[in-house]
């Protein structure tokens, strides 16, 4: 867990509101819409071919995060946040046209001494990544290749990979913090056959779940906190007191005595979420961010680092008439009113096996990496500096995996904080976390393994795509660079991090013919 620094929200006019002032569960929790596509359109790989197309456009809104707490301004996805659920089948490719639609002013606070966000640039831009896509790299979302409101992109995801729980997010170099912590991210999700077998809770029993913190003013406005100082108002981290989850302070949530499933993302810029249930109820993870475990896992809790994805079953059927909080640590985040039994109510049981998991062997691998994860206090400009072995987003790149080799990549990390590193395109397995002498590292550079190297919990132990990597330990993944050749990126989540430079570019090179 990274230290809870208090944070100073000052962007922003009036007082702060104190999200503990306000009444408890008097809102409904929303539910994003399912979008719909807009007609076919020949399949830009195969003509012969036509694939849905959906429009969703980037746009300001208004909305209402609690009964009590004026209209807030935000920025969406489709006209909500989060914006509209993109539901599509495993091997059925569509396109998306993403247009931004947005004003051309900003309304939280630029840093223009961060990488790529220079006074040079227009202040509103945005770039569209679906986290966890095995897409192309033309319709990745590179941090650079952002548009100006009035443009689009046109994006093309074959979804050739398995079911999962994927979301999208702004990306937009040096400002996608502010453009996310605006509104604008959504659910993706992936099906397949696999998880249709199932008989998993679906419909009204398959419920969406994406939670994010922020600060809000009594004018019912986003406060986003700066340093102070003006001309560098970048922070290393927000940590904020308002939690909402899908767009709503303190939401309520009728369910019925049953099974239910919860697709849950932390959309959070920087909160880690430690998830339970009020009543102490045990509950399954069935899937991590690439989808399907081996077997359903039973926790108690849930830790969920930003941009890490869990697919929970959640059994209320002994809870009739119950009202339950779900908790992260103290907070409380929203509640579950459980219906009074009904006959003929019950749900299908718990599978025992979900998908099977081909372990990526070790022996496997071609190449083995190993990264520092450093903190520094930067000469220039005096302000923390986290980066990924030392270098710098403009740095060459040094990382240029073959297609379709496996590799192992370790990171030392040599900072105190919790950092969640994602890869873009690939899905990864979690091999070990070892603890070493850190201390020694950083004075002599000498790697001193100093316990045992621990196996990732069960409920871990599925496809990854962002792995928490702890302070004192040497984590350990193991990963297939398939799909595409390229230009992608990996970086670390902590979306304050990769804003100032906690960021690399990676390249997938085809192999060479033989
Ligand atoms: Cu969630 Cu580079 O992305
Ligand atoms: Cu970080």
């Amino acid at each position: 867990m990274p230290p809870m620094a208090p944070a100073v929200p000052t962007a922003g006019v009036g007082t702060p509101l104190h999200p503990d002032a306000l009444a408890r569960f008097v809102d409904r929790l929303p539910i994003p819409p399912v979008w719909k596509a807009d007609g076919l359109r020949p399949d830009p790989r195969d003509a012969g071919k036509q694939i849905p197309l959906y429009r969703v456009a980037m746009r300001e809104i208004q909305t209402r995060v609690h009964r009590d707490v004026p209209i807030t301004r935000m920025w969406s996805y489709g006209g909500s946040v989060p914006g509209p659920i993109i539901e599509v089948h495993s091997g059925r490719g569509v396109l998306i046209e993403w247009r931004n639609e947005l004003p051309t002013q900003h309304f939280l606070p630029i840093d223009h001494t961060l990488c790529g966000a220079g006074r040079d640039r227009p202040d509103v831009r945005a770039i569209v990544h679906v986290h966890g896509a095995k897409a192309p790299p033309e319709s990745d979302g590179y941090p650079e290749e952002w548009v100006v409101p009035g443009k689009r992109l046109l994006y093309h995801y074959p979804n050739q990979q398995d079911a999962a729980t994927l979301w999208y997010h702004d990306h937009a170099m040096g400002i996608e913090r502010l453009n996310q912590y605006a509104g604008l991210f959504g659910m993706y999700l992936i099906r397949d056959e696999v998880e249709e077998a199932l008989g998993l809770p679906r419909g009204e029993h398959e419920i969406p779940l994406l939670i994010c913190d922020r600060f809000f003013g009594q004018d019912g406005q986003l406060r986003y906190s700066t340093s102070g100082a003006p001309e560098s108002p970048w922070v290393p981290e927000i940590y904020c007191d308002a939690i909402l989850v899908n767009g709503k302070l303190f939401p309520y949530l009728d369910v019925a005595p049953r099974r239910v499933r919860f697709r849950v993302v932390n959309a959070s810029n920087a909160r880690f979420y430690d998830l339970s249930f009020s009543n102490g109820q045990p509950f399954h993870q069935i899937g991590t961010d690439q989808g399907l475990l081996p077997a359903p896992v039973e926790i108690k809790s849930l830790s969920l680092a930003p941009a890490e994805r869990a697919d929970l079953i959640v059994d209320f059927s002994h809870a009739a008439g119950e009202k339950i909080v779900l908790k992260s640590l103290a907070l409380e985040l929203m509640q579950l009113r459980v219906g009074a039994a009904a006959p003929g109510g019950r749900s299908a049981p718990l599978p025992a096996k979900l998908r099977p998991l081909p372990k990526l062997r070790e022996a496997a691998a071609m190449k083995r990496r190993t990264f520092t994860l450093n903190e520094y206090q930067d000469p220039g400009s005096h302000r923390m500096l986290m980066l990924l072995d030392g270098k710098r987003w403009h740095d060459p790149v040094t990382e240029k995996p073959e297609l379709d080799s496996v590799e192992i990549w370790s990171f030392v990390n040599l900072t105190e904080d919790t950092h969640p590193i994602h890869l873009h395109l690939v899905r990864f397995q979690i091999l070990d976390r070892q603890p070493f002498d850190a201390d020694e590292y950083l004075t002599s550079g000498a790697m001193h393994l100093v316990g045992k190297a621990v196996p990732p919990a069960p409920n871990e132990a599925g496809w990854k795509d962002t792995v928490q990597v702890g302070p004192g330990l040497v984590t350990r993944i193991i990963v297939r660079f398939e799909g595409y050749a390229g230009r992608y990126l990996w970086h670390c989540h902590l979306l304050e991090h990769a804003a100032n430079e906690m960021m690399r570019p990676y390249e997938i090179v085809a192999r060479a013919p033989t």
